[in-house]
C-alpha cells in the first residue's frame, strides 16, 4: 500500500514533547497538521515554542524563512477531538496509561472517517491491547518515534495482532516520506529498541557491581573502543534513573521474569535514594556545580623500553586481531609471522596476547597452559580505536603486561586494565546486544536488517548488532556467551537458538 497522501490532514494527540515533534515533523513533509491536546493552551505553547526552534534553523542556514512560514501555516490547534474528523492519520502521544489511551480511540472511532489510520506513539503498551474491543482493531498501528522526534530517524511501526498488514504499509511509507528510517515490528514487549538495548545498560550496571572498573572507566571504553556515543552510566544519568529503571522493570515483568531482562540492583538503589541522573545533580556521577567529572583509570606507561625494540609474532591466523596487527605494522614495530603461534595469538615481548573468548584470563591460563597471558576486548575498529581494555591472568608478569601496554601507546592506544572477567566489556556488551537482536529475529519481531536499523537509527548504535556479530564471526559470539552463561552459571546468558543455528551453518543473519 502506497503512502499517505500529502493532502491528507494529520491529527496529533498529545502537545508534550514528542507529540509536538511529531506534529513538526509531519508540517515538515507538507501536510496540515491539526494538534490536540486536553490542556488549555498547550497545543498553542507547543507550536510557538516550535516557531522558535525553527527560527534557529533558519538562523542556522537548515530552512529558509520562507519554508519556516509554510511548516508554521500548516500547523493549527484543533480545540475539541471532534475538529480532527477530515485527518486521514491521528498519531496519538498522550499520557503513557492504557485505559486514558483506549478511551481516545473509542472516541476517534466515532469521529474519524472509516479508512482514517489510528496510531499509538506508546512505547510500552502492547498495540493488540490498545486495539481490543475497538470497532475496527484493524485500522490501530503503532507509530514509534524517538525523542526528540524531528531529530532521531527510526519510527517503529508496530503491528498488533489484528492491524491490517495494508495500514502498516501505508504508516510505513508514509514514515519514508517524511525522511524517517521506518521497520516493521511486531507488538512484543519492548517491541525492537527498547528490548535490544536493555544488556547495554545490564551488562555495564553488572560490571560495575562487581567492581570490574568504574563507571568513568567503563564508559570511557564503550566509546573508546566500542565506537559508542556515550557509555551506559552518563547515558542512563541523562535518560533519568526512573525512566530507564521503569522501562526495564515492565520488560523484565513483560517477559515473566526472564532473567535476561533483570533490573539492576545499583539502579534500583540510584532510584531508592531519588539519585535520578542529571535532572536531580546526582546519579552515578556528581552534576553539582563545581563538582568534577571522574578519569577514567589508563593504565600509565613506563618509559624504560622503547616499544619499536619489542618483538612481536603473529600466529598465522590472527583473525579479528588483523586490524591491530596492521596498526603495529603501520606504527613501525615489525610483525612476524609465527608458525609455533596457535590460531587467534600474537606474542608481544614476552605477553602472549589473544581476543576474549569469554573465558577469565585465570581460567583460560589454566586450560591451555599458558603463561604471560594477556587479553584484549573488542574494538570496533582496531585501526581508529582510542581506548581498549586489556585483563590478565595472575601468573602473568608485570613485564609482560608492560610490553603490551607499551605497544599499544606506541599506536596511540590508551589502556585500561580490567578486573580478571568473562568477556572483558565492549565483547560482553555486543555479544548481548547480538543474543537479544538474534532473538528478537527468532521470535518474528522483525527482520535482521530492521533490527539493526532500528539500533543504529533509534540509539545510534555505531554498527547494527547482528551485522557486528558477523564481523566477529557469528561461531565466536556463541562461544562467548556459551562461555560467559558456564562461568556465571544463569540462564541470562544461554545463547540464543538462532545464533547457535547460524553459527552451526556457518551462515550470517542477513540473508536467511
Ligand atoms: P508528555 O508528558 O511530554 O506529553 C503528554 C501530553 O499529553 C501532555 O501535554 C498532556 O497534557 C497531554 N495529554 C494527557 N492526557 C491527554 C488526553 N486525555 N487528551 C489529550 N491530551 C492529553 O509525554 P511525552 O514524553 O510526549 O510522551 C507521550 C507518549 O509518547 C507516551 O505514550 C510515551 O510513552 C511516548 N514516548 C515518549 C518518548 C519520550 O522519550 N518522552 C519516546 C517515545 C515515545
Amino acid at each position: 500500500m502506497s503512502a499517505l497522501n500529502q493532502s491528507a490532514v494529520i491529527g496529533v494527540i498529545g502537545a508534550g514533547a514528542m507529540g509536538a515533534g511529531i506534529a513538526q515533523v509531519a508540517a515538515q513533509a507538507g501536510h496540515q497538521v491539526k494538534l490536540y491536546d486536553n490542556r488549555e493552551g498547550v497545543a498553542q505553547t507547543s507550536i510557538d515554542s516550535m516557531a522558535k526552534q525553527l527560527a534557529k534553523l533558519v538562523e542556522r542556514n537548515k530552512f529558509t524563512a520562507e519554508q519556516v512560514q509554510q511548516i508554521l501555516a500548516r500547523l493549527s490547534v484543533a480545540n475539541t477531538l471532534d475538529e480532527l474528523s477530515d485527518t486521514g492519520l491521528v498519531v496519538e502521544a498522550i499520557v503513557e496509561n492504557i485505559d486514558v489511551k483506549k478511551s481516545i480511540f473509542d472516541a476517534l472511532e466515532t469521529i474519524c472517517s472509516a479508512n482514517c489510520i489510528l496510531a499509538s506513539n506508546t512505547s510500552s503498551i502492547s498495540i493488540t491491547r490498545l486495539a481490543a474491543g475497538m470497532k475496527h482493531p484493524e485500522r490501530m498501528v503503532g507509530m514509534h518515534f524517538f525523542n526528540p522526534a524531528p531529530i532521531m530517524k527510526l519510527v517503529e511501526v508496530v503491528s498488533g495482532l489484528a492491524t491490517d498488514s495494508d495500514v502498516a504499509a501505508c504508516v510505513y511509507e508514509t514514515a519514508l516520506n517524511w525522511g524517517k528510517k521506518p521497520v516493521y515490528a511486531a507488538s512484543t514487549p519492548g517491541f525492537i529498541v527498547n528490548r535490544v538495548a536493555r544488556p547495554f545498560y545490564a551488562e555495564s550496571f553488572r560490571l560495575r557491581q562487581e567492581q570490574v572498573a568504574d563507571c568513568a572507566t567503563l564508559d570511557a571504553l564503550l566509546k573508546g573502543a566500542g565506537g559508542f556515543r556515550m557509555g551506559a552510566f552518563e547515558l542512563t544519568d541523562m535518560i533519568g534513573h526512573d525512566v530507564n529503571y521503569a522501562v526495564t522493570c515492565s520488560v523484565f515483568d513483560a517477559y515473566y521474569g526472564d532473567f535476561r531482562f533483570q533490573p539492576s540492583l545499583i539502579q534500583k538503589d540510584l532510584v531508592d535514594a531519588g539519585f535520578l541522573g542529571r535532572k536531580t545533580g546526582q546519579g552515578f556521577y556528581s552534576y553539582q556545580e563545581g563538582a568534577e567529572k571522574p578519569e577514567a583509570q589508563i593504565v600509565s606507561v613506563s618509559s624504560s623500553t622503547n616499544a619499536s625494540n619489542i618483538q612481536c609474532e603473529v600466529s598465522e591466523e590472527i583473525g579479528h586481531l588483523t586490524g591491530l596487527v596492521e596498526r603495529l605494522s603501520q606504527a613501525g614495530i615489525q610483525v612476524t609471522k609465527a608458525s609455533g603461534l596457535a590460531k587467534g595469538y600474537l606474542k608481544i615481548g614476552s605477553a602472549l596476547l589473544a581476543l576474549t573468548d569469554g573465558r577469565m584470563a585465570c581460567e583460560r591460563a589454566k586450560d591451555e597452559q599458558l603463561s604471560d597471558l594477556v587479553l584484549v576486548d573488542l574494538a570496533l575498529d582496531y585501526q581508529s580505536a582510542t581506548h581498549i581494555a586489556l585483563s590478565r591472568s595472575a601468573s602473568t608478569s608485570e613485564g609482560a603486561f608492560n610490553d603490551v601496554v607499551q605497544c599499544l601507546d606506541q599506536l596511540g592506544i590508551k589502556v585500561s586494565e580490567v578486573v580478571d572477567s568473562p568477556a572483558l566489556v565492549v565483547m560482553r556488551t555486543v555479544a548481548m546486544l547480538a543474543n537479544e537482536a538474534a532473538d528478537a529475529v527468532l521470535q518474528g519481531v522483525a527482520t535482521a536488517e530492521g533490527v539493526d536499523t532500528a539500533m543504529c537509527f533509534g540509539v545510534n548504535y555505531p554498527k547494527g548488532p547482528l551485522a557486528w556479530a558477523e564481523s566477529i564471526g557469528v561461531a565466536d559470539v556463541e562461544t562467548v556467551l556459551r562461555n560467559l552463561q558456564q562461568s556465571y552459571g544463569e540462564d541470562r546468558y544461554r545463547p540464543s537458538l538462532l545464533i547457535r543455528r547460524i553459527a552451526m551453518l556457518e551462515g550470517n543473519f542477513h540473508v536467511q
